[in-house]
Parts: structure tokens; C-alpha cells; sequence
């Protein structure tokens, strides 16, 4: 047990799907997993180990921002032996060439965040994701015949943002839409010696107007998981 995860050691996977929202996570074991049971409801961070496919895995909520994602990635790693952490997420679009549900795969998040330079002193203002676990969730996405971006993007410490600077982050770092947990992860990740990814749905955009209905958006977040969950079939 850590002071924000009440599970025993061996009910965590090696490989965990991290959506922001405990409800979301309920939705994927409910929706996925087989022989599946709850293993943490510390402050409602829901968290649920069972089987896909053969593959044990646990999905566990994030909560929002960093320094919530940071919490529980590291906790994870170091206290559970997680190996691979794929975050399941939403984003704003930054661009008109993306479209309301495509499915990105982060390949590097900017961020102006203190929160590796608080961590360790790191000062990168880029984090990477693992390339061994964007190459097999690449693989599953084709496997699936589920088209997928692979981006930069920003993660950021401000949902509700009077500066709009969006524009010159999009310039400068190529960051094609925002979200808020990325780059605390890859640090924790890249830190620990360990491996993670992110796969974002695009939930809303800050350059085009656009609605979409219950379905719609219920859809768009089954095709990400199906990635996330086919890609961990192929992790050890
Ligand atoms: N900003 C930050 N995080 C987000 C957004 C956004 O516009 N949309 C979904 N997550």
C-alpha cells in the first residue's frame, strides 16, 4: 500500500490504462476486461485488475493534471512494479486539421510546467513518450484499422486560460492540440526507467466550432481504448 493506493502489489498489472476519469475507468473494466475486480477506491480514484484477452491488466484513473497523474504514475512504478502506463485522455484541438474524435498518439508534449524541475531539477521543456510502446500501439491501431495522428502536443497547468497564447505553442513546439497530464507522466516515466505512452481523443477544438452527440463521443473514446488495450496484449 502507498498513501493514495490501497492495493495489494500483486493485483496490479504490469500494464495499466489510465483514463483522467474514475468513471471512465469503471466504463473499461465494465465494457472489457473479464474476471475483472475493484483494487483501489482511495478518494475515488477507482482502479479495476482483470483480463484482456488472456493479458491481466488494471485500469486506474489519473484525476486531472499533473500534479494528480504524478501522484499515481509514480506510486505505480515504483511502489507496484508497474512497467507500461498508457494514459487514455481528451484534448483541444490546436489546428483546423484536426477533426472532433480523431485519435492521436503522443509522440512529445511541450510543456511550461514546473513539474520535472520541481521533481529533480530536470529542466526540458519536451517530454518523449517510450518508443517501444509507440511502436506496438502503432501496430494494434493498424491491426484494428483504426487511423491514428501521431503529434506533438502541450500539456498544460491551465484549463481556463486568459492569455491565448495557443497560437505560438502550436509555432514553435508543433503542439497540434492541449491536454493536461502528458508530460508529468513521460518525466515520471523517463525518472524511473520505465515506459509510457498517450493516445488522446479530440473532445473539443479552439479554432473550430463543433458539436457532437452522446454517441459520437462514447464511440470516439471506444476506438482509443481498443488501441490501448490491443497494444497492451503485445507488452510483457
Ligand atoms: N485544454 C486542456 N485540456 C483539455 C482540453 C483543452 O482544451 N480539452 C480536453 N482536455
Amino acid at each position: 500500500m502507498t498513501p493514495h493506493i490501497e492495493a495489494k502489489k500483486e493485483d496490479i498489472a504490469k500494464t495499466v490504462i489510465m483514463p483522467g476519469d474514475p468513471l471512465r475507468a469503471k466504463f473499461i473494466a465494465e465494457t472489457y476486461l473479464k474476471d475483472y475486480k475493484l483494487v483501489n477506491n482511495v478518494r475515488g480514484m477507482l482502479a479495476y485488475t482483470g483480463n484482456y484477452k488472456d493479458t491481466k491488466v488494471t485500469v486506474m484513473a489519473s484525476g486531472m493534471g499533473m500534479p494528480s497523474i504524478g501522484i499515481y504514475s509514480y506510486e505505480l512504478y515504483k511502489f507496484y512494479d508497474v512497467k507500461n502506463i498508457i494514459r487514455v485522455g481528451t484534448c483541444g484541438a490546436y489546428t483546423k486539421d484536426l477533426d472532433l474524435f480523431d485519435v492521436i498518439l503522443v509522440n512529445a508534449c511541450y510543456s511550461e510546467s514546473s513539474y520535472a524541475k520541481t521533481q529533480n531539477g530536470c529542466n526540458d521543456e519536451m517530454m518523449y513518450a517510450s518508443s517501444p510502446l509507440n511502436f506496438y500501439i502503432k501496430e494494434a491501431s493498424e491491426d484494428l484499422n483504426k487511423h491514428i495522428t501521431i503529434a506533438n502536443i502541450h500539456s498544460s497547468d491551465v484549463f481556463y486560460k486568459e492569455n491565448d497564447n495557443f497560437k505560438d505553442i502550436y509555432n514553435k513546439y508543433g503542439a497540434l492540440a492541449c491536454e493536461m497530464e502528458s508530460f508529468a507522466l513521460f518525466h515520471n516515466a523517463n525518472v524511473l526507467n520505465k515506459r509510457a505512452a498517450c493516445l488522446l481523443t479530440v473532445s473539443d477544438s479552439l479554432v473550430k466550432d463543433c458539436k457532437a452527440t452522446t454517441e459520437e463521443r462514447q464511440k470516439a473514446f471506444t476506438d482509443m481504448i481498443e488501441i490501448a488495450l490491443e497494444s497492451a496484449t503485445k507488452l510483457c
